[in-house]
């Protein structure tokens, strides 16, 4: 079986990509995190469903496999990708490719210490590259962000929108992606993904593995499942802003159930070794990037009602003035990942809130209570 490795696997996108991964059955996984922003539970767990989930004719590799090598180690520690890639070089479980999740990843915080956050995103990322390229390993699926696109012209938005985003966190995934293409440009061997996330949402429906943020949320879903388990209530939910130019006023984002998302990270695995998809590019480097979102909008008061139906918690809630940065629709133009990597999510709504408040109810503190 080929190995992937995963940097940032034990965090919420990161557990939910590496179970996709082990759920196909093909690869092994290996991840590195520091744990800066996660807990080794969530790797546990995610062996757990892997194991729980093996079907009754499953091979003894197919069951070694759900075993997940756990290396704990920074980005930003040069040595940590070279020791990786030597330890399985020349084994039949060699690394075939290498999926990049490990982030900082908070907007605000992004603007109050960029130093850290071009260390990690950026000098990671550098660190990675050189690794990848010495080792010979080809293959790399990016974690990008439709924060690139910034205010964007044209809703739904297309992968061809000018890429100019807002903040450093923005910044730091737009520069990773001109930096990969530029490596892909120079090195005809390598292939890489982008995969644009639009705004995650919900957990595996087993309740084992989820959202964990550190302190108050400051994304509203998290936030509004930590409220119906009785935390942060005081003083109450605050809607950032009823005077957007959206139907109901409150701003419009493409939420996608984290494990539709997480399956896109296997088809862009698929697709990553055919050559019909790196061909008349504009440029010679196989790259290529796209949006991974429903193409539908879902209001900030959509996802309150639909919280409220599946907590029963009333989310009291009072408007204040809009939150500085926030732009009025981030909805996709999906039809590209559904042609080229046949990725189409196939939860809606409900169920996202569904599976988030089932992981919120299961968990009331988390991982670590
Ligand atoms: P997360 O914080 O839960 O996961 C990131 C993981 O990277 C954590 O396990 C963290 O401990 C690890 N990490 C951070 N710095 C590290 C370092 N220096 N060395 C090793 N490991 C390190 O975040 P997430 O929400 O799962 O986001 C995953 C990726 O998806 C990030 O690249 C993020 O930018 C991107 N993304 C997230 C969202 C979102 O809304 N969550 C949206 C778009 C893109
Ligand atoms: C959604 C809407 C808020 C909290 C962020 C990053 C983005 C990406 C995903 C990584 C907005 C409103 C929120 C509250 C509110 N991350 N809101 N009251 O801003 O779309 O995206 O996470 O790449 O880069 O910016 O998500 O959940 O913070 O906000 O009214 O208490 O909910 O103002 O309109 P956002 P969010």
């Amino acid at each position: 079986m080929k190995r992937i490795l995963i940097p940032g696997g034990a965090g919420y996108i990161g557990s939910h990509v590496v179970l996709s991964v082990l759920l196909t059955r093909r690869y092994k996984v290996t991840v590195i995190d520091n744990y800066h922003n996660s807990f080794p539970t969530a790797i546990e767990r995610v062996e757990k469903i892997a194991r729980d989930e093996l079907p009754a004719d499953a091979t003894q590799e197919q069951k070694d496999a759900c075993k997940i090598d756990v290396i704990k180690g920074d980005l930003r520690d040069r040595d940590t990708f070279s020791k990786a890639f030597s330890q399985y070089k020349g084994q039949k479980d060699e690394i075939y490719a290498v999926i990049l999740v490990a982030a900082l990843k908070a907007v605000g915080e992004s603007g109050e210490i960029p130093i850290d956050y071009y260390d990690v995103n950026i000098c990671g990322l550098v660190n990675l590259l050189r690794a990848m390229k010495e080792a010979q390993v080809w293959r790399l699926i990016y974690s990008s962000s439709a924060t690139v696109y910034g205010t964007p012209k044209t809703i739904p938005i297309p992968e061809t929108s000018p890429l100019q985003a807002e903040s450093v966190y923005g910044r730091t995934k737009q520069m990773s992606e001109i930096m990969i293409k530029d490596v892909c440009d120079a090195h005809t061997d390598f292939r890489a993904i982008s995969l644009r996330y639009f705004n995650p949402a919900g957990a595996h429906p087993s309740g084992l593995i989820g959202e964990d943020p550190v302190g108050k949320p400051g994304n509203l879903l998290p936030l509004l499942s930590q409220m119906a388990v009785g935390k942060y209530r005081d003083p109450g939910l605050r809607v950032n802003g009823n005077d957007y130019p959206t139907p109901d006023g409150t701003c419009v984002r493409d939420y996608i159930h984290v494990m539709d998302l997480a399956g896109g990270h296997v088809n862009a695995l698929d697709a990553i070794d055919s050559d019909a998809r790196f061909q008349n590019l504009p440029s010679r480097g196989k790259y290529r990037a796209f949006n991974l979102g429903r193409g539908q909008g879902m209001s900030v008061l959509n996802m309150i009602e639909a919280m409220r139906k599946v907590t029963g918690w009333a989310y009291p809630y009072e408007i204040i003035g809009r939150r500085p940065g926030d732009v009025p629709d981030l909805t996709a133009d999906p039809t590209l990942a559904e042609k080229e990597l046949g990725f189409k999510a196939k939860h809606g709504l409900d169920e996202m809130a569904r599976d988030l408040w089932n992981w919120q109810s299961k968990n009331p503190k988390g991982y670590n209570p």
